[in-house]
């Protein structure tokens, strides 16, 4: 399906640790749309996960930075910068990780300072991300930046814990930092508010596999697949989405806007019946 549409472009793909991340996808649909990618990782994930397999099929540099550390993305914007031979045009934050989910604290048991450390790795890093960016003028004009976020930002998803909150600041994130470099660069800022997908920090959370059947069935078009958020982040970096900004865009085959739908009302019907 490639067009050629991020050709001359160069980015940041943050966040790619294996086949299956949302990361590793984008990365090879925005190289296979001719853009040429710098790949960038927490250095733990560098030694953890599979991203220089992903260097190699994208002809890329991996740069590794934890994006809670202002001197990493500060250092990887230069040296982007200078792989690159210039600035760059777009940015994918991908980010996220819940101490809290990692060690089973439940939602109204937390621990405060893993609450502090979801905030800080999953919201927070993509300020950090922004002002680094903005600070070395690492964007071109009409660049693009896309987070990757949530519904559970706007509704009460049990099992996705302090995410959730970290997903609504993420959200504010976008908007706010959108604001400030629109008026100041014209760079756009938007988040993707993606379906349920089988990634390492998707199945994380509990009773996922149920979860993911339910919205399958609770959307018009079935869930959307990593490989179609991937499709849709290279249309939001391209140039015919330049006017879009400060958007939280739902990508998620209609689960948001449905209230109910014919296949769970069927399933119900059925279970009432045995
Ligand atoms: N999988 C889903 O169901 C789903 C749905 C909607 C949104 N998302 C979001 O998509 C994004 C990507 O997740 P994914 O599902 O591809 O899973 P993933 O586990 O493949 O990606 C998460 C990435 O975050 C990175 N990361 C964690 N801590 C970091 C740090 N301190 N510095 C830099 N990087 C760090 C990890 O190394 C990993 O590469 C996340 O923001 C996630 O919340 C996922």
């Amino acid at each position: 399906m490639a067009h050629q549409l991020l050709k001359g472009k160069k980015g940041i793909i943050f966040g790619a640790l294996d086949e299956r991340s949302i990361a590793w996808k984008t990365a090879l649909a925005c190289v296979a749309e001719g853009a040429e990618i710098t790949l960038s990782n927490a250095p733990i994930a560098l030694r953890m996960g599979k991203i220089n397999e992903l260097a190699k099929l994208c002809n890329a540099e991996v740069i590794p930075a934890d994006a809670t550390s202002t001197a990493d993305l500060d250092n990887l914007m230069q040296k982007a910068m200078e792989i690159h031979g210039g600035k760059l045009d777009f940015m994918l934050h991908s980010i996220g990780m819940s101490p809290n989910v990692r060690k089973n604290f439940s939602y109204t048991e937390t621990n405060y300072e893993n609450f502090l450390k979801t905030l800080d790795i999953s919201a927070l890093s993509l300020h950090r991300v922004l002002q680094s960016a903005k600070k070395a003028d690492a964007l071109n004009e009409w660049g693009s930046v896309v987070a990757l976020t949530y519904i559970a930002a706007q509704r009460a998803f049990p099992g996705y814990n302090d995410m959730a909150d970290a997903k609504a600041m993420l959200e504010s994130i976008a908007r706010s930092f959108g604001y400030h470099y629109g008026f100041a660069k014209k760079v756009r800022v938007n988040t993707v508010s993606q379906s349920p997908t089988v990634t390492t920090a998707g199945s994380g959370v509990a009773g996922f596999d149920v979860f993911l059947d339910y919205a399958e069935k609770m959307s018009p078009l079935g869930n959307a697949s990593a490989e179609q958020c991937a499709d849709y982040c290279v249309s939001l970096f391209s140039d015919y989405t330049r006017m879009v900004t400060m958007q939280n865009l739902f990508h998620d085959g209609g689960f948001s806007f449905t209230g109910v739908s014919t296949p769970i009302v069927e399933d119900i019907t059925k279970a009432n019946t045995l």
